[in-house]
């Protein structure tokens, strides 16, 4: 069983800085039209910016704790908006829902939380089943880079890289540090993070390790589970722009289209 953690309630304080992603899901939600299904939606990160664009969204994820904060987030929001908002238990690679799609998205490496070939397979075989013919799946995942890799292994093994501080809402930061061991047969990783939640005096109050384990995958991988799922037409995008996927590229994104 994969390590699956995420600390809900700083979720948003870590991530909700990531927004080039967004105007990309919009758009294609926007263009397919119909009701979205989002899976690993979290805490609405890219969903609430789906049905804020005045487009119904069912937001499916594994994590009650995710799913609280979520509804959470929409009790802040107009009636429109929470009215077009379902917010559903499920796992991707297990889900039975009685609606198709027109559109199901995966955002922000979510995929990736399918550690094994078996469970990326189950997961596109339920996107598929889900999706009404002709209809798109899009994910997206980052693009594994070497050197990167490399700032955790050898002498570095073991040693914690500490990212920007981030501001808390209640005042004071958090400071994330993490560091990742490879699997580069299974194309896995395992990435630990610390956080240390500090006081607006610079005092620790809080100080706890959060273990995610998620897989990699490269262009030609993602290509070939596609293909083997049924799905055809598939298109990739570099950071969510229409250039080609290049070794710059972050995240790489793809369409595909159910045949
Ligand atoms: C990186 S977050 C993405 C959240 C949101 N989509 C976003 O873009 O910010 C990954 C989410 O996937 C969920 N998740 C992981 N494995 C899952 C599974 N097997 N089925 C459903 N959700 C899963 C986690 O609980 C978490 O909320």
């Amino acid at each position: 069983m994969s390590a699956l953690e995420y600390r809900a309630d700083l979720y948003d304080v870590i991530h909700g800085r990531r927004q080039h992603d967004i105007p990309w899901y919009v758009e294609l939600a926007r263009h397919v039209g119909g009701r979205v299904l989002e899976l690993g939606a979290g805490t609405g990160r890219t969903a609430l910016p789906v049905a804020r664009a005045g487009i119904a969204i069912d937001a499916l994820d594994v994590a009650e704790e995710m799913r609280a904060q979520l509804r959470k987030a929409l009790e802040g929001e107009t009636e429109e908006v929470r009215g077009r908002v379902r917010v559903l238990s499920g796992d991707m690679t297990r889900f039975s829902l009685p609606d198709s799609y027109g559109l199901i998205q995966i955002p922000f490496r979510s995929f990736l939380h399918n550690t094994t070939q078996d469970q990326q397979r189950a997961c596109l075989e339920r996107c598929h089943a889900h999706l009404a013919p002709g209809g798109l799946l899009a994910l997206d995942v980052f693009l594994p880079s070497e050197e990167y890799m490399a700032a955790f292994e050898g002498d570095y093994e073991g040693l914690f890289r500490m990212d920007d501080p981030y501001p808390l809402p209640t005042g004071g930061f958090l400071l994330l540090s993490e560091w990742n061991a490879y699997d580069r047969a299974a194309q896995n990783v395992r990435a630990v993070h610390r956080y240390e939640l500090l006081a607006e005096n610079g005092r620790i109050t809080e100080s706890l390790y959060q273990i995610l384990d998620l897989a990699w995958l490269y262009p030609d991988d993602l290509e070939r589970l596609l293909v083997a799922a049924g799905f055809a037409e598939i298109t990739f995008y570099s950071d969510f722009t229409s250039q080609p996927v290049g070794p710059e590229t972050r995240d790489v994104a793809v369409t595909a289209r159910r045949v």
